[in-house]
């Protein structure tokens, strides 16, 4: 695992190296291969790097979009993960539906949901049961309490090995993420973190030695690149590496 620790000055500056570093990435892999693959983080900090992405003029039909969590409420729902990517995003550029893979919420079961999301991963990758799927590149937030995806502390989700896509656990609210096999599989990791109140949470990420079940996003070893960028509030007290 390469990994790159990045601090920028704010914000704006997070979303503009993510968007070179993700446009970068895609442009590399569609000389090699036909196809990339991208899962999507939720949440806030990734809504302008989706908007940016927009503005560019990406060969949209070669790109394939999964996400690497989602909560369990319907896709018009205001919370959906899916809502905000197609809202910011794929709506507003020439993006093919078939290359768009939500994560189903709507069998009223959750654990059927991840099945179901398991078998698309499998038949798009064109893998057997057992395989792992590589994506090309992986985005990822970080919660204040060191969650990612929807690896929450404390939860079943970060011990299941034997599963792509599995059922996580927000204060009882269910949500599909993917595994931890899965996440650490990928050719590329990046994690987009902002704010002072994920500077605790990244201290211990960044620790020598912290408990994995109480900071998830330690357990994030991709076999590829591993990137953090980090704006300067988050970033406190972390040091480059790169
Ligand atoms: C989600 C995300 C989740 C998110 C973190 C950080 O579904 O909410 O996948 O893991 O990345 O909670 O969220 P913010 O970027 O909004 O701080």
């Amino acid at each position: 695992m390469k990994k790159h620790l990045e601090i920028l000055a704010d914000k704006s500056l997070l979303i503009a190296r993510a968007l070179e570093l993700v446009t970068n990435k895609i442009e590399a892999k569609l000389n090699q291969q036909d196809k990339c693959r991208i899962a999507l983080a939720g949440g806030n900090t990734p809504k302008p790097l989706y908007e940016a992405i927009a503005q560019t003029s990406l060969p949209w039909s070669k790109i394939q979009v999964f996400w690497g969590d989602e909560r369990y409420v319907s896709p018009d729902d205001p919370q959906s993960n899916q809502k905000m990517a197609r809202e910011v995003w794929l709506n507003k550029v020439d993006f093919p539906e078939s290359n768009i893979y939500p994560m189903p919420t709507e069998a009223g079961n959750p654990s059927l949901d991840a099945q179901k999301y398991e078998t698309t991963l499998l038949e798009v990758f064109g893998l057997q049961p057992g395989e792992i799927p590589v994506f090309d590149i992986i985005l990822l937030g970080m919660g204040d309490d060191a969650h990612t995806a929807s690896l929450f502390p404390k939860t079943a989700a970060l011990t299941v090995s034997d599963r792509l896509i599995t059922v996580g656990d927000k204060d009882g609210q269910p949500r599909l993420t993917f595994t931890v096999p899965l996440i650490n599989a990928a050719d590329c990791v990046i994690f987009l973190v902002t704010g002072a109140n994920k500077q605790p949470a990244l201290s211990q990420v960044f620790a020598p030695a912290a408990d994995e079940l109480l900071y998830p996003a330690r357990l994030i070893q991709p076999q590829g690149e591993l990137w953090w960028l980090l704006d300067e509030e988050a970033g406190a007290n972390l040091k480059q590496e790169n």
